[in-house]
């Protein structure tokens, strides 16, 4: 595998991250600008979607047509990954014709064996185990609102799943403290949260807010998880993100969710319309950071 793939935040060095973040802000300034800006002319992405996606899918591809180049959509139903074509043979042939490549799936083996073949640049459009792509629209919100990141308190509540994961890596990367707050039976990955003196976990919910700068969460049951929805909304009782929880955090203290929403599930019916929340930029930073992604890898 070579450093050109993106799979985890860990693939490039904090000094890289921290660019993208910064280039991401420019690129988002120079389209509020009106500035045409077409470094990809002529270049092809290929995504690979075999879940479903808004904000990925349309953040690649508006962002591919902004910097001048084209973004083919394949789903498994219309390719021959769908048939059992091996990754491997579908990474080779990829190659041959398209410049860069996203995938989102759920096995993140296969987005690692997809790269260990493929001689052009990958990105992890979100696995099983991490969203890469999401964290570094993350951090540049909440650089926007608050400054640098590093140094900062941000709590995790919730679900040790793929964006939890992906916050330990960020923590460790951007130089962040961060509080996990999930069930004991939905930790997340042990060897991650060791790996790092940035990341701490905990049962309560409260205890993780307590006077943080950022409060993040995400849905209960992640695409992969749809036959245990009922079991989850009791596994998670007491972990909802509502005006409460976030009173606990510091006064200038932000809330984000990837998206998309539970309501009345992780967070409260009301909690996207309370000031603190930074959801909707969010999201719209997706394009930017990907943007910023896309042009560092194919630069
Ligand atoms: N947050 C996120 O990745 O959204 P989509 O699943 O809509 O792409």
């Amino acid at each position: 595998m070579t450093s050109d793939h993106f799979l985890t935040l860990t693939d490039f060095s904090p000094e890289t991250l921290g660019r993208l973040v910064t280039r991401s802000a420019e690129l988002k300034d120079m389209l509020a600008r009106g500035e045409r800006h077409q470094p990809l002319l002529g270049k092809t992405l290929a995504m690979i979607f075999q879940l479903n996606s808004t904000r990925t899918r349309v953040a690649f591809e508006v962002g591919m047509h902004q910097l001048g180049g084209h973004a083919l959509f394949l789903s498994p139903n219309d390719t021959q990954l769908g048939r059992g074509e091996p990754v491997e043979d579908t990474a080779q042939v990829l190659s041959e014709m398209v410049d860069i490549v996203m995938i989102r799936t759920l096995s993140h083996d296969d987005v690692e064996r997809f790269a260990g073949a493929s001689s052009i640049p990958v990105i992890n459009g979100m696995t099983s185990r991490f969203h890469p792509c999401q964290l570094l629209a993350d951090v540049q919100t909440f650089q926007e609102f608050r400054g640098p990141i590093e140094g900062a308190t941000v709590a995790f509540i919730g679900d040790g799943y793929n964006m939890c994961n992906s916050y330990i890596k960020a923590a460790a990367q951007f130089g962040f403290q961060l509080r996990i707050a999930t069930p004991p039976t939905h930790q997340p990955d042990a060897t991650l949260l060791e790996s790092t003196n940035n990341a701490t976990w905990m049962e309560s919910p409260r205890d993780a807010v307590d006077g943080v700068d950022l409060v993040v969460t995400d849905v209960w049951s992640s695409m992969g998880h749809e036959g245990e929805v009922a079991s989850r909304r009791s596994d998670f009782d007491g972990y909802q993100v509502n005006q409460a929880l976030l009173d606990g955090a510091s006064k200038d203290a932000l809330f984000m969710h990837c998206l998309p929403a539970h309501r009345g599930e992780e967070i409260s019916d009301d909690l996207f319309e309370d000031p603190r929340s930074v959801a909707w930029v969010e999201a719209g930073n997706r394009l930017h950071s990907q943007k910023a992604l896309l042009e560092f890898l194919l630069g």
